[in-house]
């Protein structure tokens, strides 16, 4: 009855706040052989606002699975800005390339193909300018290290956002435990502890079951 009623409330917000959007759907429906990880609705959006709170000029997605997220970050950016996804699997890369390009949002949007921390050593090592919002949502057991190198290719005032933090309570289960729990629970204790940010972490309920998001403000470089 209570996940019901969350699901409920959820599409009832989303019915609110959220015109039908024919770009969104084609994207959802072209990536249902894909697994159903995306981000809500809901979840969607506030990546949206919050990417145009800041007024990101260049966002850094790590896993992109279909581009549903994508595409709600890429909508915010201004003209001439980019976004970089990465994804290691070839065929979410198709898929997802496939709804960018029919949302119009090719030209600012590049999905690059590999192991995100390959990737993310080499723009390290590259003379890559800093993301202003990095979102991470990729697989979980490698958050720490998606956490520092996000904040290495941050500059003081970027947001940094990790999804599913809480995963329906199993964070607090990690003897011996679920790696992906050990992950999402070592990034918050890394925002809690590092001076450079400043962290929030918020549970969530909705049609994704409850889980949670974090977010760290970089304000020391
Ligand atoms: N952000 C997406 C959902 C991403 S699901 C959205 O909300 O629409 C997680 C994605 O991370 C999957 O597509 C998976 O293939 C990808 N992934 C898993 N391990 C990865 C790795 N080591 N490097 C890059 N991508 C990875
Ligand atoms: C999983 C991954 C996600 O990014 C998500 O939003 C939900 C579930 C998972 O791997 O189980
Ligand atoms: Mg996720």
């Amino acid at each position: 009855m209570t996940e019901e009623r969350w699901t409920a409330v959820d599409e009832y917000i989303e019915h609110l706040l959220q015109p039908p959007d024919p770009m969104l759907e084609a994207a959802l429906r072209d990536s249902e052989a894909l697994p159903n990880i995306a981000v809500s609705p809901a979840q969607g959006q506030l990546l949206h606002l919050l990417a145009l709170t800041i007024g990101a000029r260049r966002i850094l997605e790590i896993g992109t699975l279909g581009g549903y997220s994508a595409i709600w970050l890429g909508r915010a950016l201004p003209e001439g800005g980019h976004l970089l996804s990465l994804e290691i699997s070839e065929q979410h890369a198709q898929v997802a390339r496939g709804n960018i390009a029919r949302a119009g949002l090719d030209a600012k949007v590049e999905v690059r193909v590999g192991p995100a921390l390959d990737t993310l050593a080499a723009l390290r090592a590259g003379d890559t300018e800093p993301f202003d919002l990095v979102f991470i949502d990729a697989d979980k057991p490698n958050n720490p290290a998606y956490f520092t190198a996000a904040i290495e290719l941050a500059h003081v005032g970027s947001l940094i956002i990790v999804d599913n933090v809480v995963r329906h309570g199993t964070i607090l289960e990690t003897e011996g435990g679920d790696p992906n729990a050990v992950g999402s629970r070592k990034v918050i204790e890394m925002m809690g502890a590092d001076r450079r940010v400043r962290p929030a972490v918020l549970q969530t309920v909705g049609v994704k079951g409850w889980d949670g998001i974090g977010f760290a403000l970089v304000v020391e470089g």
